[in-house]
């Protein structure tokens, strides 16, 4: 059997994903109902971790940790081997999370009222997280069309010239959009940023989670004279499902600018990962790869699974590979129903959560989100349900 098949009961075991689907989608009882929404994978942790998370209980005294040099070697040597960039251990700074990290860069580098630039449909938290913080937005929405997304450069220019736009977040693979950016696009977004003075905030929290000989460019790689200005957050967790473990990395090379991070992470009394997110990371860096391997291989075959069965069962559904993440964007637009209606349709007939495409910005109307980091059953099972919605 394929380690990936196996059903894990996850109900009561504190899950966001599966146990607090009452609160998210307002409904009374979600017993019945099969989340395949927030972007958590429904498999084991790799056997590595849990053993090194055993091991280290052996000693029960579990007093504040730091992860030293060793831990980050790992990390470094994990990024120089998949993804051909060499960083230095100096270079990267902890965080509790990809989103907490976002919010300290953003605290770091830009005052109130300054405006931070996106590209939507994207990931909430980089419009959450921002307006929280009294910041305002500038949105360059991207373009859509067969179901692949691209920036129109032009207007992505116009929307970094305007005044008071002092940071780009970059989803680099883009969630939910799917997309591994070119090195022409990514040296457009360098080019135009540099021109008008704007950081970048590259989050390649899905760097990992490539399909189908893809392949990941760190923006800062490729960044030349302008890699100074370029913030990246990577994390282990969305790769190896370990998010309730909670670590992220931030890597600065400008030993200015990471100061000012690391002193905003001290005024917060943020310091580094927990003990468990250690033993964690080590073990997935030094002996994660062929986990991943069969990961990436099983995460492709479900998605042409769905690929296969959902736009065949249900006219006006229309699903594109896409080129990483374990997530897919489902355009509904041509069966001509309201967002409301299909999530009620989903909830109420179907029994399934996803996400709607609004929670993205307003240019993800019409779009709903599917995670299909789940086992053949489940998936199997989530397809069924799926239809049986728009039946
Ligand atoms: C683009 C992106 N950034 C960050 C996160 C979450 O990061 P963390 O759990 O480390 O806060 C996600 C989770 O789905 C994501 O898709």
């Amino acid at each position: 059997m394929n380690r990936f098949d196996q059903k894990i009961n996850r109900r009561n075991t504190n899950s966001l994903k599966w146990d607090m689907m009452e609160t998210i989608y307002q409904i009374e009882d979600a017993s019945t109902i099969l989340p395949m929404w927030v972007a958590d994978m429904d498999f084991a942790a790799p056997e590595v971790v849990i053993k090194a998370i055993r091991e280290r209980l052996e000693n029960p005294v579990l007093g504040y940790a730091v992860a030293d040099d060793s831990t980050t070697a790992t990390f470094v040597n994990w990024v120089a081997k998949r993804h051909n960039w060499t960083i230095e251990k100096d270079w990267v700074l902890y965080h509790s999370g990809v989103v907490p990290a976002i919010g300290s860069i953003i605290e770091t580098y830009t005052k109130p009222k300054d405006k931070i630039l996106i590209t939507p449909p994207v990931y909430p938290p980089f419009t959450n997280v921002p307006i929280a913080l009294k910041r305002e937005m500038e949105e360059c929405l991207m373009i859509e069309k067969d179901g692949h997304y691209s920036l129109d450069f032009e207007a992505f220019e116009k929307s970094a010239a305007k005044d008071n736009v002092k940071l780009f977040i970059l989803c680099n693979p883009h969630n939910p959009g799917g997309i591994v950016w070119s090195e022409n696009d990514l040296r457009e977004m360098l080019r135009i940023c540099a021109k008008y003075d704007v950081l970048i905030l590259s989050d390649e929290i899905h760097a990992d989670l490539i399909l189908d000989g893809h392949k990941h460019i760190p923006l800062a790689k490729i960044a030349g004279e302008e890699a100074a200005r370029v913030i990246t957050c990577m994390a282990p967790t969305k790769t190896f499902n370990l998010a309730g473990v909670q670590v992220a990395m931030m890597i600065v090379s400008d030993d200015a600018m990471r100061n000012k991070l690391a002193q905003n992470a001290f005024s917060h009394g943020q310091m580094g990962p927990n003990i468990f997110a250690i033993d964690a990371m080590k073990a997935v860096y030094t002996e994660g790869e062929e986990w991943l391997t069969d990961l990436l291989d099983y995460i492709s075959g479900n998605m042409d699974l769905v690929l296969e069965q959902i736009p065949v069962a249900v006219p006006g559904i229309k699903i594109a590979k896409p080129q990483g993440t374990y997530l897919l964007w489902i355009d509904y637009r041509e069966t001509g129903l309201e967002e409301e209606e299909v999530m009620e349709r989903l909830l109420h007939t179907g029994k399934l959560a996803l996400d709607p495409g609004s929670k993205y910005g307003d240019s993800g109307r019409g779009f709903l989100r599917m995670n299909v980091a789940c086992s053949r059953a489940t998936l199997q099972d989530g397809i069924k349900r799926f239809i049986k919605s728009f039946k």
